[in-house]
């Protein structure tokens, strides 16, 4: 037997520590949080997206009465990205969430299905995307791609 160990990596920053563009970019996801429509769980997420060429993409959830019809935030503007820039990678992902009490103190993690669709653009575009997960205590950045948020993960390598 031996042991494998799968180390992650997670910066935590205040939104002070971050550059003005990051600010920006955070700041898109918080407002795209308010476009949100949650009338089900009354959780509102938004997200935004910088491509490598600058363009800034956002979306947030999308809930349905038919709940598993609905969409989360992180794959609503992924998946509008990829369709409207079909030939842009993309850069980094924020993601901000809100309450009916507003902005959380910490951030929310994206779900497994969402990790499993950021997996797949990092390796559509062959480019690691940079993941800001928005708090208004603290933020999060993992720096180098959703592999360290989704360890041991299944992609297209498996299918050749
Ligand atoms: N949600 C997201 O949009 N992103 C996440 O990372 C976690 C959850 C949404 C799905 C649903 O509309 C609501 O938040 C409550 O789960």
């Amino acid at each position: 037997m031996r042991e494998m160990i799968l180390q992650t990596s997670v910066k935590v920053y205040t939104y002070d520590e971050f550059s003005a563009e990051d600010r920006q970019l955070i700041d898109a996801a918080r407002k795209a949080t308010e476009r949100s429509y949650a009338p089900y769980s009354k959780f509102n997420v938004g997200a935004a997206v910088r491509l490598v060429d600058g363009t800034v993409v956002t979306g947030n959830n999308q809930e349905n009465a038919a709940y598993p019809s609905g969409l989360c935030a992180e794959r609503t503007t992924l998946f509008w990205a990829n369709a409207q820039y079909p030939d842009v990678a993309v850069d980094t992902i924020v993601i901000a969430a809100r309450s009916e009490g507003g902005e959380l103190q910490v951030p929310i993690p994206p779900c497994g299905a969402c990790r499993q669709v950021i997996l797949e653009v990092e390796k559509r575009y062959n480019r690691t995307i940079r993941i800001v997960l928005y708090g208004k205590r603290e933020c999060y950045v993992i720096e180098d791609g959703i592999k360290a948020l989704l360890p041991l993960c299944f992609d297209s390598d498996f299918l050749e």
